[in-house]
């Protein structure tokens, strides 16, 4: 049996937690009289939650001190992990549990690759935990996306090289890391967004058993 590397994102991939990420930062950006619209959240999406907080600022024109900086990244995590604890498997986006059987059963080595810092409780909550052999997230990684290296730690702990490793994203700084570790880059979103990818889904729904055994076998 050939074997592929499995990496997924997780924020936009397998669950939707964009909308809460933007509840909590457009509470935050607010309480500096900093307009925050969904446009600016789009631009968000794989950011690492230091380089979101530097954007935001930017954005409003604002410098703070570094403690004030640290305060505020603090309240902003206290705010989505208030959001996230009420999470469960409603949330899983359609049919990557389909996906991540498949690829079970057909014994494909699967790794989590995520900016996130609290992707491990999210697995957790959502129920998907021991579907990932690896899990590499934002306590992982010094520098980060676009970056390659959340995608190229993936890769070594799946032993794995990453010429063989297949990426789902849903962010542009995603893609461009999993095209930069020259890995094939799968962009779950929308074509007009995610062109640099290498093919583009809508959603999980639209990707064949067919479409994952080409990408296992070739
Ligand atoms: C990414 C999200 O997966 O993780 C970003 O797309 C988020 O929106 C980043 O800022 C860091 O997440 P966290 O949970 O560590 O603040
Ligand atoms: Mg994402």
């Amino acid at each position: 049996m050939n074997k592929k590397g499995f990496i997924f994102d997780l924020d936009g991939v397998i669950v939707d937690t964009a909308k809460y990420h933007f509840l909590a930062w457009k509470k935050l950006a607010n309480s500096l009289d900093i307009d925050f619209t969904e446009e600016e959240n789009e631009q968000l999406k794989g950011v690492s939650r230091v380089k979101s907080l530097e954007k935001i600022l930017a954005w409003g024109n604002k410098t703070i001190s570094e403690e004030n900086f640290q305060d505020l990244m603090g309240k902003k995590n206290e705010d989505y992990l208030s959001y996230i604890s009420e999470m469960d498997e409603s949330e899983i986006l359609p049919d990557v549990p389909k996906v991540l059987d498949f690829l079970i059963k057909n014994q494909q080595p699967i790794s989590l690759g995520s900016a996130s810092k609290n992707a491990r409780a999210i697995l957790e909550r959502v129920s998907l935990r021991k579907q990932f052999d690896q899990i590499v997230d934002g306590n992982d990684v010094s520098k980060a996306k676009p970056d390659p290296e959340v995608f190229l730690i993936a890769a070594k702990l799946l032993n794995v090289s990453p010429k063989n490793c297949i990426v789902f994203e849903d962010s542009v700084a995603g893609v461009e890391a999993a095209n930069s570790a020259e890995m094939i880059s799968i962009g779950i979103g929308k074509k007009e967004v995610l062109g640099h990818a290498k093919y583009v889904f809508n959603d999980f729904t639209e990707i064949s058993e067919a479409f994952l055994n080409d990408l296992i076998n070739n």
